[in-house]
């Protein structure tokens, strides 16, 4: 895993620059000289590319090439020419075409001013919130969103929230009617959407946190008259035990954990387990090292993720369990592109 120096735990936004601006260094002059190499390598992927994309025949096998190739050229150049190429490929004349994907585009221009917002989620969802922007889309820009949200990233994703739905229900199932609940960086908890614990009134309380007022009042809206309690906060506030949420059965962060240092993971890690009842799991997943679309994400979308392997979650997980009374475990997802680490306690 890269190894940030940073904090990126707090009220503050996510900013990829931040992420980028912390690996490893090689030589000033290597590193010239090396990603003028990769961006002829480019030039020749791009132009292959751009030739597919051209035609109607295909677009889907052309983007899936393209998104294999820029993987492959990351990982063959490393995280120092990387961190210079991505930028270069941003402002390639094909960004143009390719931001005409509207998942693209929304996480290139970020409207809500950080990475990973919960709307560029509901595109990976194909949810109806975001109907309206794929309906002003281009035939080529859905074309490429054909394939976008269809590949191993957005597919895994889409396990994620089922995987998320299905633990809330299996713990409803084993608690009971006094079943609580917490997600942290809920964005809109589209997972609640499917669960039968929910809709059937099977839940005490399903807190959801996040920093984001409009994600939270998305929430506040949509759950209504539910048991689902949104609140408006941070992860900084949690290490600083400002939100005073009681204690739960569940405890679960998706799509959170990809922007933290391992120092902050620990730390929200610890803090989270204190607020577990006795018996009860602490979830949190991270995109892997084996994920496959980070070059065309890092580059076109600007959306830059701390990738980990299983050693990495591992290290989180030993740093915070009790060896003694806790049940821990680390899996990936069915394509291994999302890892998953879970703590149950006092068992
Ligand atoms: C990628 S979305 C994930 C949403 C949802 N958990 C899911 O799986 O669909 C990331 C969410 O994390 C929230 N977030 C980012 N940094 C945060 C922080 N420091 N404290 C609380 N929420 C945060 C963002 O507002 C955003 O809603």
């Amino acid at each position: 895993m890269a190894k940030p120096a940073f904090l990126l735990d707090g009220q503050s936004l996510i900013a990829p620059q931040s992420v980028g601006d912390h690996l490893f260094p090689n030589t000033d002059a290597e590193v010239t000289n090396l990603v003028q190499t990769a961006s002829a390598e480019f030039a020749i992927i791009i132009n292959i590319a751009m030739q597919r994309l051209s035609s109607t025949q295909n677009r889907a096998d052309a983007v899936k090439w393209l998104i294999s190739q820029l993987h492959d050229v990351r990982l063959k150049y490393g995280p120092a020419v990387w961190q210079k190429l991505a930028p270069i490929i941003r402002s390639h004349s094909s960004a143009e075409i390719l931001q005409q994907c509207p998942f693209t585009k929304w996480s290139f221009d970020k409207p809500r001013g950080y990475s990973g917002d919960a709307t560029l989620i509901d595109f990976i969802y194909q949810h109806r919130a975001i109907a309206e922007q794929v309906a002003k889309t281009t035939p080529l820009g859905r074309d490429i969103f054909g394939y976008t949200i269809n590949a191993p990233g957005p597919v895994a994703v889409r396990e994620r929230r089922d995987i998320l739905t299905k633990i809330v229900d299996d713990t409803a199932a084993r608690v009971g009617p006094d079943t609580e609940i917490l997600a942290i960086a809920a964005g809109h908890l589209r997972e609640a959407e499917m669960s039968e614990a929910l809709s059937e009134k099977r839940l005490k309380r399903w807190v959801a946190l996040d920093q984001d007022p409009m994600s939270i009042g998305s929430i506040a809206s949509q759950y209504r008259d539910t048991c689902v309690e949104p609140v408006d906060g941070s992860v900084r506030g949690l290490l600083a035990k400002k939100h005073q949420i009681g204690s739960f059965d569940l405890i679960y962060a998706a799509g959170l954990y990809d922007y933290l240092s391992e120092k902050v993971a620990v730390r929200l890690t610890q803090v989270c387990l204190e607020m577990l009842k006795s018996g009860g799991t602490f979830l949190f997943a991270n995109f892997s090292d084996e994920m496959a679309d980070d070059g065309y994400m890092e580059s076109y979308m600007n959306w830059e993720l701390l990738q980990r392997s299983e050693a990495d979650m591992w290290r989180i997980v030993n740093a915070c369990a009790n060896a003694n009374s806790a049940e821990t475990a680390v899996w990936y997802g069915a394509n291994r592109n999302i890892i998953y680490g879970t703590i149950r306690v006092n068992v």
